[in-house]
């Protein structure tokens, strides 16, 4: 009788482990996809109204001039307008675009928002506009 019970309590114990698992596993979760925050896209993207003031927030700390890159206001433009960091052919490929990747391993990263209004700048011609 004894063996039986301390089955029986196992078992249940076991039973019951188990189904707090799958009640803990089985919660709904909101799966929120990350959609860039960007302007509708028959609205062009302004170089000085949206992407120089990235530049201003978080590059500028370091590229008054490394590597040549001046990406202070008023200067950022020219500093960038060339084959070593716009790609016209393959945008996607534009160093300006992948240097600072979210995913990447520069020490300023864009966020995802950002990444997406220079790469569609790039897109749109790279308008000093
Ligand atoms: C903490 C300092 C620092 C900050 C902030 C910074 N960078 Fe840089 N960046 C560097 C250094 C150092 C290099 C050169 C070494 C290298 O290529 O990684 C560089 C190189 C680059 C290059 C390649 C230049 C070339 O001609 O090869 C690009 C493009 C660039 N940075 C873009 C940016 C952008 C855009 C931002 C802002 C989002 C930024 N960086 C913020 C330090 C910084």
């Amino acid at each position: 009788m004894d063996i039986k019970n301390g089955i029986l309590k196992r078992t249940l114990f076991c039973a019951l482990c188990f189904s707090v698992f799958f009640i803990n596993s089985c919660e709904w979760v909101t799966i929120e996809p990350i959609v860039p925050d960007l302007p509708p896209p028959d609205e062009e993207i302004s170089f000085s109204a949206e992407i120089q003031p990235i530049f201003t927030s978080k590059c500028v700390g370091c590229h008054p001039s490394i590597k040549g890159l001046d990406l202070t206001d008023g200067n950022a433009y020219n500093s960038i307008n060339n084959e070593n960091y716009i790609n016209s052919t393959t945008p996607s490929e534009s160093l300006i675009y992948k240097k600072p990747d979210p995913n990447g391993n520069h020490s300023a990263k864009y966020s995802i928002t950002e990444s997406a209004l220079v790469l569609r700048w790039i897109e749109e011609g790279s308008q000093n506009n």
